[in-house]
């Protein structure tokens, strides 16, 4: 069984700022873990790149303000998913209530997102996540969440 890795706590640098606006979503890898760097509305943030769902890549998903959040939508199966904490929200309508009424729901925390800091000369690093415990984009993380990927892969081209 695979070792789960424990971040070293170091930021990383993952590019200059100038760089990695104008790219506007940048993919890393930083101590075997693969993140997005998204750049918008001048913000950065970063998260595992590979949606909780079934490790679908976030790196061309759409972003959109849903219900006061700015989402990324997995470009797989739609998935919604926060920038800033990697929430996963949803909306449903309960058929009990007369008429029903769509509103938006929260799954919690399901793609692990983590820290992105720029120093005075441009510099742009990214501190991985130190919360302890399972999130669920952890499952499409190194060498297994690359099996699992492509599996996943698999069975959405079947
Ligand atoms: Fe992202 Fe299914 S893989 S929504």
């Amino acid at each position: 069984m695979e070792e789960k890795k424990e971040p070293t706590g170091e930021p990383c640098f993952v590019g200059k700022k100038d760089e990695l606006i104008q790219a506007k979503r940048s993919f890393r890898t930083i101590e075997g873990r693969d993140i997005l760097i998204i750049h918008h509305q001048g913000v950065f943030y970063a998260m595992d790149s590979y949606c909780y769902h079934a490790g679908g890549a976030l790196q061309t998903g759409d972003i959109e303000e849903l219900n006061g959040k700015l989402c990324i939508i997995c470009p797989n199966h739609k998935y919604k998913i926060t920038l800033a904490q990697g929430e996963g929200i949803y909306k449903a309508s309960d058929p009990r209530e007369k008429p029903p009424v769509p509103r938006w729901y929260s799954k919690g925390v399901k793609q692990r997102t983590h820290t992105v800091t720029e120093n005075n000369n441009g510099d742009v690093y990214v501190k991985l996540s130190d919360i302890a415990g399972w999130i669920e984009s952890d499952f499409y993380q190194g060498e297994k969440g690359k099996i699992e990927r492509e599996r996943a892969a698999a069975e959405k081209d079947s």
